[in-house]
């Protein structure tokens, strides 16, 4: 198995977070490896604000269990928050397509090049896509029509591999047909 396929298998959302601080520079590189994800037109539409302070840690978890689900996102040390932004596309293409159309995609790897590179250096992260919008908005001080895509809990897993969670994906021939 390549070193990559066994990270990609070894990520997992952690639910279960230690009282371990997160190290600065850990974020950084986590933040680093999302901005060097591939985008349409290379347009980037993306900008990241990492939670630290550990009062807004908090209230950023509470605007993920507005459903009154991921109570776990408490224990989180640290959020990255993915906003999407407007995608500037080469004219040509822009002629045809929506700013946005391959945003979601781009946000997507950019966000998942961040938990892998979190799992490589031994942290958990768990991605949330129900949240409060508008709480976040006021909390990061950001405009109410911000748009935005994930936000990412971040922390040191409370055991050192949580009980071995089988990958639930649906098989490999479902899915793949090479013709
Ligand atoms: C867009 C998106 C939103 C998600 N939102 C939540 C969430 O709000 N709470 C949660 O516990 N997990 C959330 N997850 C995690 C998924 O449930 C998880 O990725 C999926 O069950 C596969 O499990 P794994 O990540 O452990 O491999 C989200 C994942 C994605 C990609």
């Amino acid at each position: 198995m390549s070193d990559f396929l066994e990270l990609a298998g070894r990520r997992y959302s952690c639910r279960n977070f230690s009282d371990k601080p997160v190290e600065r520079e850990k974020l950084e590189k986590c933040v680093e490896a999302a901005r060097l994800a591939p985008s349409g037109c290379n347009a980037q539409p993306w900008k990241f604000v990492v939670v630290v302070d550990p009062k807004l840690v908090s209230e950023v978890a509470k605007t993920t269990q507005q459903l009154g689900i991921n109570d776990y996102l408490s224990k989180a040390k640290a959020f990255l928050v993915v906003l999407e932004d407007h995608a500037k596309l080469m004219p040509r293409i822009a002629s045809l397509y929506d700013s946005q159309v391959f945003a979601k995609g781009d946000l997507g790897g950019a966000t998942l090049s961040f938990c892998l590179e979190a799992e490589s250096l031994g942290l958990g992260t768990c991605m949330a896509g129900m949240f409060d919008r508008a709480k976040l908005s006021e909390l990061l001080d950001l405009p109410l029509d911000q748009r935005y895509f994930l936000v990412v809990a971040v922390g040191y897993p409370a055991r050192e591999r949580e009980e071995a969670r089988p990958k639930l994906r649906k098989p490999f021939n479902e899915i793949v047909r090479f013709i």
